[in-house]
């Protein structure tokens, strides 16, 4: 198999070369008409924020956008390996295509992302699915130009990955999905090694961005109209290892908030043991930053987050609770949580719930535990069985569904400031935002997407609140 040639100092050269090449070449075989594809994102904001750049590159090569696979020329499917589920609807989607390919073989269907850094999925994928033509992962994105048109020029199927390639690419471009609320990447990989995660093996080590470019960046956005950036790591909190200048998150974050405009700031995802009460305190004293902090505890119980390697316990994770609560007013605190962990008992299970009536979270994600393949904790013993799983995730779900009711209903005859965010369809509402990411649903006009406005909290239903704009 050819290994791509990326060229490492003159990357954004080359592989506008190769942008040129399929324009030329899509414009022959599209007699002139515009070439469409399709790209469908899994998983995290990190996963939207590589498919962005994505877009971008094809958006030089002349390409169009389309919601449905049926019009495109080029397929391509962003995956997420974090959990099985995940996993399986790009199967069933992937295989689902196979009708669409024989009716018209031209069209070029692509897979990236991190199912593609697991060799074992990887190599099922392109065994299982012949009609798949580029398959490459998460750290090829930057040569993407380049194997898309050996793709297209040869014919033949490219199979590119575990690249072990350390280097961050800056000024790929990026063709951002949303018009005010958008995706700021701060650093790239983890190196936390939680037992059940992939995210190790399919993103690779830390890399923090230079300071000066995600200023540059944030300076772009604020100044082409963004009201709702968020800043993106797997761990923010540890940005800057590695860095020549001397800096951390928190004084990323207070830098940022420096520039002029009227936006909100926000970051996931937080690491409760490198969440320092210097960020707390620049959240507490900032212009921009939301008030809201995602900060995940996956387990309540300390020998469990042992057996994860979260490097904190509850006593820890509680202490930064209590520090944001008490510094940064109406604090909305939001975690990830994992149930059934292997070994978890359902006394653990208890000392979860009893944490999150402890804290009062706005809202949680909730996850059942899901063995991955190559992580410490897919070989540990593991003797409950799922229906048991499932039982105490639905007793987790209707704990925090009366906290979060409760939350929401001390909010009601406060004044907020909302993002003005989309109408629902279902009720022809305004769908909306407060800073400390509730949704707010309003009466209003459509032409006050995107705007941020002022409200009057009149109902809470659950997690939800209706508001009055004023
Ligand atoms: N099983 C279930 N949930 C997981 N997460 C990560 N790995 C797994 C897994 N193997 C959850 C964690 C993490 C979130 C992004 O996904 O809660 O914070
Ligand atoms: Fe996964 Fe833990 Fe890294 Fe988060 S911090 S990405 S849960 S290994």
């Amino acid at each position: 198999m050819q290994k791509s040639d990326l060229n490492k100092e003159n990357y954004l050269e080359q592989q506008n070369y190769y942008l040129n090449l399929i324009a030329e070449l899509m414009s022959v075989r599209k007699r002139g008409e515009t070439p469409l594809a399709f790209i469908h994102t899994y998983g995290c904001q990190q996963n939207v924020a590589d498919s962005e750049k994505i877009k971008g590159m094809l958006s030089v090569a002349g390409f169009d956008f389309v919601d449905k696979p049926d019009d495109a020329d080029f397929i391509l499917f962003n995956t997420c390996a974090v959990r099985e589920h995940a996993e399986d609807r790009v199967f069933g989607n992937v295989g689902a295509l196979k009708t669409l390919k024989r009716k018209h073989p031209q069209i070029m269907i692509a897979l990236c992302g991190c199912m593609m850094e697991q060799k074992h999925i990887a190599e099922r994928m392109y065994k299982s699915f012949p009609f798949v033509s580029l398959v490459f992962g998460t750290h090829s994105l930057q040569n993407f130009p380049e194997l898309y048109y050996r793709a297209l020029f040869t014919g033949k199927r490219v199979y590119e990955r575990d690249n072990d390639d350390k280097k961050i690419y800056e000024g790929i471009p990026v063709k951002r999905d949303g018009t005010f609320k958008g995706w700021l990447p701060v650093m790239y990989g983890c190196d936390n090694f939680c037992t059940y995660c992939i995210v190790p093996y399919v993103r690779g080590r830390e890399r923090s961005r230079k300071p000066q470019d995600i200023l540059n960046e944030a300076k772009e956005l604020i100044n082409s109209g963004y009201k709702d950036i968020t800043l993106l790591g797997q761990n923010v909190n540890s940005y800057g290892k590695g860095l020549e200048e001397d800096i951390t998150f928190a004084k990323l974050i207070g830098e940022i908030d420096k520039i002029p405009g009227d936006y909100w700031l926000r970051f996931m995802t937080s690491h409760p043991k490198d969440c320092s009460k210097e960020l707390i305190d620049t959240i507490a004293n900032s212009e921009h930053i939301s008030t809201h902090l995602h900060l995940p505890f996956q387990s309540g119980s300390d020998p469990i987050l042992k057996k994860m390697n979260r490097h904190y316990d509850r006593k820890k994770y509680l202490e930064i609770i209590n520090y944001a609560k008490e510094k940064i007013p109406n604090v909305s605190i939001t975690s990830d949580i994992i149930v059934g962990f292997p070994g978890e008992t359902y006394e653990d299970f208890q000392e979860t719930i009893s944490l999150i009536k402890e804290v009062e979270f706005t809202s949680l994600f909730t996850f059942i535990y899901s063995p991955r393949v190559g992580t410490p904790a897919a070989e540990m013993d593991d003797p409950i069985p799922p229906e048991e799983k499932s039982k105490w995730f639905r007793e987790l779900l209707s704990v925090q569904e009366g906290i979060a009711a409760k939350r929401c209903a001390s909010m009601v005859g406060k004044t907020e400031k909302i993002l003005v965010e989309s109408v629902n369809e279902k009720n022809g509402k305004l769908q909306c935002r407060n800073s400390g990411n509730i949704i707010v649903e309003c009466e209003g006009e459509s032409s006050l997407i995107g705007t941020f406005q002022t409200a009057e909290i009149t109902e809470a239903r659950n997690w939800i609140l209706r508001g009055k704009i004023i």
